[in-house]
């Protein structure tokens, strides 16, 4: 039975015809990626997990060689939760929300606890930890084929698209998801394979800007293809807001640079960077005390500015250079790096720009 919004809407022959037509192009079309099995075999579920943990923030060209270089050093999840959380850490620098690094390991150590074997229903897998509404879906159906409502923002937009949804998202996530249940749940064929080829849809024809309605599979009983480029509609998002603050270049005078391994807990928590003051998005941000003493003593000059975007929020920093061989190693995280090595450093993107800029 369909959900009551439907009422009205295409029945079952219709969203048979609908998945076939899909299928049917995905056979032809489906993107090659490292983590996906060949046509007709089960890909591995650490490989499934890995990928997905990777893909929740992240695009598929950026995700493919960090899954690569996981894989090589951890071929199992076993050799995943034995490595040090440290290494975990360091091998994630660079795409960015570091608490899914974290949880990544949490979760290996749990499922090499349990001999390996990944859970395989979404009420399961959602108890272990950095897995979601999202990646339990996906991995129900693309590690195990088992029907399961897999919802990304490409698959939000065929959706919106096929069924002519003009309620704006966020608001429209609710509607989008009853007939997205509607097309998948429940329905015996090849699940796993339906959920990919709705997120390639998304990704390669059933695109944002230009459309290419064209060579879409589910063109003739397509609502909304004549106003496709417009959905999904969506609220205008508010700007960003702007953080600013100091980033600190300090150097011993004989080769090294400080670098300072951030606390656990908050943003870029547990990666290397260099020693910034706070981010304030009001006000002028001041400097650290053991920043103030060395300005003090006029053993720094201001230098270039970083600038990044994060997902929350814009940050300027103005970098300074100082000179001091007077700080002590271990507090607050603090640790010498000769300038030589920092290229093979794992720093999240923000301390990449400032290395890079102060290096060239
Ligand atoms: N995006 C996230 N997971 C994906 C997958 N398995 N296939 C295609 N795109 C994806």
């Amino acid at each position: 039975m369909p959900p009551a919004s439907l009422a009205g809407k295409p029945g079952g022959a219709h969203i048979n015809n609908f998945r076939k037509s899909l299928l049917a192009w995905y056979d032809k079309n489906r993107r090659a990626m490292p983590w996906r099995a060949l046509p007709g075999r089960r890909p591995d579920p650490y490989h499934v997990w890995l990928s997905e943990v990777m893909l929740q923030q992240t695009v598929v060209t950026a995700v493919i060689s960090y899954f690569f270089k996981f894989v090589e050093k951890w071929p199992t999840v076993h050799d995943l939760a034995a490595a040090p959380v440290d290494n975990v850490m360091a091998a994630w620098a660079g795409l960015g929300y570091y608490a899914r690094a974290r949880n990544l390991h949490k979760c290996a150590k749990e499922i090499s606890a349990r001999d390996g074997v990944f859970p395989d229903s979404i009420e399961e897998l959602k108890k272990l930890p950095g897995i979601g509404d999202y990646t339990s879906a996906a991995i129900t159906a693309i590690a195990f084929d088992k029907p399961a409502t897999v919802i990304d923002g490409n698959v939000e937009r065929v959706v919106a698209r096929y069924f002519n949804i003009t309620e704006p998202l966020p608001a429209a996530k609710k509607t989008i998801r009853q007939y997205a249940d509607f097309l998948s749940s429940g329905r015996g064929d090849r699940p796993g394979d339906f959920a990919q080829a709705m997120m390639d849809l998304g990704a390669t024809v059933c695109i944002p800007q230009s459309p290419r309605c064209g060579m879409c599979p589910l063109q003739q009983n397509c609502a909304g293809k004549n106003i496709a480029e417009t959905l999904p509609r969506r609220v205008p998002r508010i700007e960003k807001p702007l953080r600013r603050g100091h980033i600190y270049w300090i150097m011993d005078g004989k080769g090294k640079i400080l670098l300072q391994k951030r606390p656990e807990r908050g943003l870029l928590g547990g990666m290397n960077g260099f020693p910034t003051s706070e981010w304030v998005e009001k006000g002028r941000p001041g400097h650290p005390d053991f920043i103030k003493r060395l300005i003090k003593n006029k053993k720094s000059q201001k230098n270039r500015v970083v600038a990044h975007s994060f997902t929350h929020f814009d940050l300027i920093l103005q970098g300074w250079i100082v000179e001091t061989a007077s700080i002590q190693c271990g507090e607050e995280g603090f640790f010498w790096r000769r300038s030589d090595d920092l290229d093979r450093t794992a720093f999240p993107t923000v301390f990449k720009k400032f290395a890079r800029l102060m290096i060239d």
